[in-house]
């Protein structure tokens, strides 16, 4: 197997006949050779090749085989040859849909996003965006979006892809038994798909529970607590997060605490403001939470509540944005520090919070410490990373940590996000990082589909 760059260039040559330039020929072993199979994501056609005296790596493509195949565009783009198939590419799918669309925003609001993404793919692969509408199932094609030379979208059919990044926007729409027979399809067809969907609270904790040395950082956990289980728990920790196993941006999420002199409290947001109740008995409050959610707090998780670090009385934690790099490997891309609203149960930044970094939020609390502490974090974070990837039966290639330092640097996992946002990138101090994160995510892409060598750093 060997990879190469070359030219591809569209002919208007009637017969079905591929020029290859001399020394393309020789790179790719096929000096000799009468005919190939041309393959473009997962459809391929046999050619007959010729020689054509021409410097450089050149190949030109007459109608009748790029159309067959499907070739987007001309230029400069890989090859991979096998034996006699040479495969053009990579063909790159990006997956996403939105509610709310239009004519230049196919994607709702993370177009913005896409597109970035296709830019920074475009310049060494056919990648285009798509959503679950758009794919053929009978002629297995995809009415892809491409990014335009002004920058908006030309529509082209292509092959199904050789890798698909998933960014499916909802857990609704990822749940559902269309997404879930799409997904098993791309695996039949052997397509690399990541990342597989959305996670629950409860199913990471429970991914790690076997892995001692990272179920360490998870708080003390139990999924669906009965009330006994609950009251356990407050006597044991005195203070427990109570959060819906499947939720996100801290909806429905309570901090309770006990105090054997004053009672019980419960802290939550309600229509936009925070609320601190107080219950003389666990009865009353576990009525409060009764009428307020009934049955659906089965899919509540009760969590030892930690002790974070705070700055001005308002507790810290951080968002870890985990890549799988090139040569498949985890590494934090981007850290950012999130510092809770005043009387706000988390530190989202819909309810209040501000965006730090790291240094500015560590070094008030641990000083000269603060880049070891930091240092560490990081390595609990790829651990946790491979733990869960380890015990998870399908394709990672990213991960968003919201993880807690406590006073005593013990560092804390409270959630693992499989799409994470990218919120933290908008900080001015972390915008190479969102760069570095989009470079990450292509480069994968590369390492999924086999379009990268093998000993390129
Ligand atoms: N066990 C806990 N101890 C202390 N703070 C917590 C705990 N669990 C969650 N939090 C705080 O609440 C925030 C939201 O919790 P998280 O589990 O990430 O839920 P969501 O899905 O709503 O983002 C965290 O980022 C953290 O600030
Ligand atoms: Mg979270």
């Amino acid at each position: 197997m060997s990879l190469t760059f070359c030219n591809v260039h569209f002919t208007q040559q009637p017969e079905k006949v591929v020029y290859v330039s001399n020394s393309l020929l020789k790179m790719l072993k096929l000096s000799g050779k009468k005919s190939i199979y041309l393959r473009l994501g997962k459809i391929s056609v046999s050619a007959t090749i010729k020689p054509i005296k021409k410097s450089g790596k050149h190949l030109y493509l007459p109608a009748g085989i790029r159309n067959s195949i499907r070739v987007p565009k001309a230029g400069s783009i890989m090859l991979l040859n096998n034996n006699d198939e040479v495969h053009i590419g990579p063909l790159i799918g990006v997956l996403s849909d939105s509610a709310v669309r239009s004519v230049t925003h196919p994607f709702g609001n993370r177009t913005g996003f896409i597109k970035q993404l296709l830019r920074e793919g475009n310049k060494r692969a056919y990648i285009f965006a798509f959503t679950p509408r758009d794919i053929n199932w009978q002629q297995e094609t995809i009415l892809a979006y491409f990014l335009s030379e002004t920058g908006g979208w030309t529509r082209k059919t292509v092959p199904l892809p050789d890798v698909i990044y998933n960014r499916l926007p909802s857990r609704r729409a990822e749940t559902g038994a269309a997404v879930n027979s799409l997904r098993e399809r791309f695996i039949r067809k052997k397509i690399p798909f990541f990342n597989w969907s959305f996670f629950n609270k409860s199913d990471v904790y429970a991914l790690l529970e076997n892995e001692p040395e990272s179920y360490r950082y998870v708080p003390e956990s139990f999924n669906g607590p009965s009330p006994d289980k609950m009251k356990e728990m407050l006597e044991k920790h005195h203070f427990v997060y109570y959060k819906p196993t499947a939720g996100s941006l801290g909806k429905g999420i309570y901090r309770l605490i006990y105090h054997p002199k004053k009672g019980y409290f419960a802290r939550y947001r309600r229509s936009g403001s925070n609320v601190l109740l107080r219950f003389s008995s666990f009865n009353s409050m576990m009525r409060m939470l009764h009428a307020r959610h009934g049955r659906s707090l089965r899919n509540y998780v009760v969590q030892q509540g930690i002790r974070l670090i705070e700055i001005d009385s308002c507790p810290i934690d951080f968002r870890f944005h985990m890549h799988k790099n090139g040569k498949n490997e985890w590494v934090v891309v981007g850290i950012g520090a999130k510092k809770a609203g005043k009387g706000s149960v988390t530190t989202h930044l819909k309810n209040g919070g501000q965006l730090l970094t790291p240094e500015q939020a560590l070094s008030r609390t641990f000083g000269s410490r603060a880049s070891d502490v930091l240092h560490n974090a990081k390595q609990v974070a790829i651990k946790l990373a491979e733990a869960i990837e380890r015990n998870y039966p399908h394709l990672l290639g990213e991960l968003g940590f919201d993880i807690g330092i406590d006073q005593d640097e013990r560092v804390w996992m409270f959630e693992a996000n499989s799409k994470p946002g990218r919120s933290i990138f908008k900080h001015p101090s972390l915008r190479s990082e969102g760069r570095s994160s989009l470079t990450h995510i292509f480069e994968h892409c590369l390492y999924l589909s086999k379009f990268r060598r093998r000993d390129e750093q």
